[in-house]
């Protein structure tokens, strides 16, 4: 059921979280930090359940950054496993739920080939699902997926790049961009986080660490969206948003 203070009719097409503090939150209680992730695995399914339920089309999360490499090698590990087993364990019921599953990110050789068939797998078992596009990005960096976009423009020859070009060579050019970025820990940092898709998204920055973080935090983050003015540069309203995206005349080409 809808929380009675959401206006149902302003609901985030597109959510992004930054789900931090798992370390932290397994420090606070001597626990090993790879605990925080077992936890924060928990949040994230009540919070994707919750976001589904609220009609949010698009669920975006940070699962693995291209600078989680540079972490004891321990971690590293685990993290791979983690998200492997993560893919295995929850494919088959988000495929019953209509959520069809992407995966934004670099392709490189640190990332284990059987992750990457995993990866593929969960991506098209889901493909033809109708419901929420939940879209996990791994071995991602904002700067990287700039980086391989342009050399993807240059590799076609491309002579004149307008902001469409950018957002077509994106790496998943279908993806709108966030109406709404989460971070949680209170921590007030985009971290190399979607640096293209969020020019516009609505930040919130919640002091709860991940594996605390529920559905109610999510419909308070919602309800700070929803009291937010968005004027995309202009004076008032979305009206300016698609200008927001295409403002060079030769976008249309
Ligand atoms: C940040 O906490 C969290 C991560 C690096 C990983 C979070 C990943 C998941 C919950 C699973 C996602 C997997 C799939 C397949 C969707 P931190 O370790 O940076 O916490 P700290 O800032 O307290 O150290």
């Amino acid at each position: 059921m809808l929380p009675s203070d959401l206006d149902p009719g302003r609901i985030p097409d597109h959510i992004a979280c930054v789900m931090d503090g798992n370390g932290r939150w397994a420090e606070q209680r001597n626990l090993p930090r790879t605990e925080g992730h077992t936890a924060g695995e928990q949040s994230l399914f009540e919070v994707l359940d919750a976001a589904d339920r609220l009609g949010v089309g698009w669920f975006t999360v940070y699962a693995f950054s291209t600078e989680n490499w540079r972490r004891p090698v321990d971690e590293v590990q685990f993290l791979l496993r983690f998200n492997e087993e993560i893919l295995l364990g929850r494919q088959q019921e988000l495929h019953e739920r209509d959520i069809r599953i992407r995966f934004i990110g670099r392709r490189d050789r640190r990332v284990p080939r059987r992750l990457v068939r995993r990866m593929d797998e969960a991506a098209a078992l889901t493909r033809d699902n109708t419901g929420l596009t939940f879209t996990i990005a791994f071995n991602y960096g904002g700067r990287a997926e700039l980086v391989d976009a342009v050399q993807r423009i240059v590799d076609g020859g491309v002579k004149r790049v307008t902001e469409k070009t950018i957002a077509r060579h994106l790496y998943d050019p279908e993806m709108p961009d966030p109406d709404l970025v989460i971070r949680t820990s209170g921590e007030y940092r985009i971290s190399n986080f979607l640096l293209w898709e969020l020019a516009y998204s609505e930040l919130v920055f919640s002091d709860v660490l991940w594996p605390d973080f529920g559905r109610e935090n999510l419909y308070e983050a919602i309800k700070e969206y929803q009291d937010r003015d968005r004027r995309y540069g202009g004076v008032g309203g979305p009206a300016g948003a698609s200008d927001a995206s295409g403002s060079d005349p030769a976008d249309t080409a």
